[in-house]
C-alpha cells in the first residue's frame, strides 16, 4: 500500500499549502484504517470529505499562484481540475469494490493523486516561489 506518511521534501514552504497537504494525507490514512476495520459507513463519509477538502485546496491554491503571478497558474488549474476528475472515478470504483485486497488496490490508485499533487505538480511552483524570494531556498 502506498505510503501515507508526510516527509519534509513534501514541504513547499508555505504555511497553509503545507497544512492543507498534511491534512489530505490525514484524511487518507483515516480511510486506510477503516478499510482494516470494515467501517463501510465512516470509510463512505471520509470519501467525500477527502474531495471536498482537496477540491478547496486546489482553490486556495489556485488563489494563491494568482496572487504570486505564477506564470504557470492556467496549467496548474487544468492538472488541479483533470486530478478531481480522476479521484472522483477512482472513488466511485472504489465503493464498488468488495474484497480488502482490491479495496486496497482501488484506495492506493485513488491515494496517489494527491501525492502526485505535491511531488509533481506543486514542486514545480515551488522552484519559481524561491526565485522571487517568497520562501527560502531549501536545496
Ligand atoms: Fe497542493
Ligand atoms: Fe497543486
Amino acid at each position: 500500500m502506498t505510503e501515507l506518511l508526510w516527509h519534509d521534501f513534501f514541504k513547499i514552504g508555505i504555511d497553509f499549502i503545507d497544512d492543507d497537504h498534511k491534512g489530505l494525507l490525514k484524511i487518507m490514512q483515516e480511510i486506510k484504517s477503516t478499510i482494516k476495520e470494515c467501517d463501510y459507513k465512516k470509510r463512505t463519509s471520509l470519501l467525500a470529505l477527502l474531495l471536498k477538502e482537496a477540491e478547496e485546496h486546489f482553490s486556495r491554491e489556485e488563489n494563491f499562484l494568482s496572487e504570486v503571478n505564477f506564470p504557470g497558474q492556467e496549467k496548474h488549474k487544468m492538472y488541479h481540475k483533470e486530478l478531481l476528475i480522476k479521484a472522483d472515478a477512482t472513488k466511485r470504483l472504489c465503493e464498488g469494490v468488495e474484497s480488502e485486497d482490491d479495496m486496497v488496490k482501488c484506495f492506493d490508485g485513488m491515494f496517489e493523486f494527491l501525492i502526485d499533487d505535491i511531488l509533481r505538480g506543486d514542486i514545480k511552483f515551488k522552484s519559481y516561489l524561491e526565485y522571487e524570494g517568497y520562501i527560502k531556498k531549501t536545496s
